[in-house]
């Protein structure tokens, strides 16, 4: 249920909520009180500036005080939230603000919130409602009895200073949708892998673009093989469940561009023959976080409607050992032509993605970018708050460095490095699956470059099972699931304009 978010012209002593949060800006060593917080300040008889001494509080960000109002005002917690330097509020900041205090107000149990803006920056509503709808974010659907949550955050009011307009309506309304569909991923990529195997993400995949009224092809295995997608087919092969390819298209008249988002959907990743040990298969469900990336992104787009044609592409199979799974040794083809030797049944990802970006090759796209939870290296590389990015062409490097400054997301750029193109040669066919241990991101990154003839392309090596739902990964923007949306999504927006 998307939050109900009212947007009133009020002073601070009128919000009623349970929760009321205030965006401090940071000034100098002790924060001057506004006149509003000097009147909060009044209402609960100097307690606030007291607190403000005692923790020095400055506003810096991260910073925040909170106590009780012992029913002076209309709400019963008061909570200030440092937002640092006016010149760094940018629409980031102003996220991750609103996402902290829907995650106060979560903590606190509590069902209202109100929210008082920093000042001068009440009119950019729209990444405040992302922020409270990603902040607001729970997986409690599987807890029952006494885990099961009794209450839920359901309505906050946005306190403004000047006179509401309707624009600022509608900017709420476009960042819930798209926050909804960043949880939307992290939901897909929360279930469990005994719900979510590759037929009933294929399942969500087109029920999602039935309600958006997008056209959406799903291949069966038979249509997989038909096609010649034998790389889908030797990781899938090994599993119970059988593997999907999922298509979801944008198609609006007159588009300006053409952007193909790729998605590695495995549902499951055991390692295959080359078996995972125990501890490192237990977050494996979430290894197809990109597949769920793309989809839930098409949620974003229908809303939004971009003159840009957006495709989403899903390949989606569950890596598992059984006496028909594929084998360290196999050599098999693609949809490609290229034909790849296998070392470990392990690297299955960029072989489902190999055909993938194969198959979105044949559209013909501007730009090509995949995103998967690629390599335990990469997260070695840069921890668990931040994925890696890949470009084969420096204009497409630019746009999707300037999305990913629109966006705030944390993704760090890597070489292509052709030294380490050795690793990838085969002496018994044309590639070889994975290198050895050393520039692991790498070798999969120049893997995948083989696949994708000479279309532009960015990869992103996304760091979401790891991070998931941590203490650091309470908000999209530092690699929790769903890693990813935002930038594509302002990429896409980008290309509309
Ligand atoms: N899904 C994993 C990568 C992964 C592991 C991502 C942990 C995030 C957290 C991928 O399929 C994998 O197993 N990669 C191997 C490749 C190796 C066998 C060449 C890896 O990174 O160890
Ligand atoms: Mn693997
Ligand atoms: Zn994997």
């Amino acid at each position: 249920m998307p939050l109900d978010i009212q947007v009133r012209t009020a002073t601070i002593l009128d919000l009623a909520a349970e929760v009321l949060v205030v965006g401090v800006l940071q000034s100098g060593k002790a924060p001057v009180l506004s006149p509003s917080l000097k009147a909060l300040d009044a209402a609960l008889g100097g307690a606030l500036a007291k607190v403000i001494e005692k923790d020095e509080f400055t506003g810096k960000c991260d910073q925040s005080v909170s106590l009780s109002t012992l029913g002076r005002i209309h709400a019963e917690k008061v909570v200030l939230l440092g937002v640092g330097e006016r010149r760094g509020l940018r629409p980031p900041a102003l996220r991750t603000f609103a996402a902290k205090a829907a995650r106060v107000a979560v903590a606190e149990r509590a069902k209202s919130l109100a929210l008082v803006l920093p000042a001068g920056h009440e009119v950019d509503l729209r990444p405040i409602a992302e922020g409270l709808e990603l902040g607001a974010y729970r997986f409690t659907k599987y807890m029952t009895g006494d885990r099961k949550p009794k209450v839920a955050l359901a309505t906050v009011i946005i306190g403004a200073t000047g006179k509401v307009s309707g624009g600022s309506k509608a900017s709420v309304m476009v960042g819930q949708k798209v926050a909804a569909a960043v949880n939307l991923s992290r939901d897909l990529s929360n279930e469990p892998a005994n719900v979510i195997y590759p037929e009933s993400f294929a399942a969500a995949a087109e029920k999602l673009a039935k309600e958006h009224n997008l056209a959406c092809h799903v291949f069966d295995f038979k249509e997989i093989r038909r096609r010649g997608m034998k790389l889908i087919d030797a990781v899938g092969r090994g599993s119970r469940h059988e593997p999907r390819f999922v298509h979801i298209a944008w198609t609006p008249k007159n588009a300006k561009r053409k952007l193909v988002f790729v998605g590695k959907g495995i549902t499951f990743d055991s390692g295959g023959l080359s078996i995972k040990p125990a501890a490192a298969m237990g977050e494996m469900k979430h290894d197809m976080s990109g597949a769920a990336n793309v989809v839930a992104l098409m949620a974003a787009v229908a809303a939004l409607r971009p003159k840009v044609e957006v495709h989403a592409i899903a390949a989606c199979a569950e890596n598992m050992p059984d006496g028909n799974a594929y084998r360290p040794g196999d050599i098999w083809g693609s949809l490609d032509g290229k034909t790849v030797e296998m070392v470990n049944t392990d690297a299955e990802g960029r072989l489902v993605l190999a055909d993938a970006l194969a198959y979105a090759r044949t559209l013909s796209p501007d730009v090509v970018v995949d995103n998967a939870t690629l390599t335990g290296a990469c997260v070695v590389a840069l921890g668990t708050t931040c994925s890696g990015w890949y470009g084969n062409d420096e204009a497409t490097a630019r746009e999707f460095a300037a999305a990913l400054e629109q966006s705030g997301e944390q993704m760090w750029r890597m070489p292509l490095l052709e030294d380490l193109r050795e690793q990838v040669k085969s002496d018994v066919a044309d590639l070889k699956q994975a290198g050895d241990r050393h520039g692991g991101s790498i070798t999969a990154a120049l893997f995948l470059r083989e696949f994708v003839g000479d279309s532009r392309w960015i990869h992103c090596d996304i760091a979401g099972p790891a991070a998931i739902d941590r203490p650091t990964a309470w908000m999209t923007t530092k690699g929790a699931t769903g890693h990813g949306v935002l930038t594509f999504l302002a990429m896409i927006e980008r290309a509309s304009r």
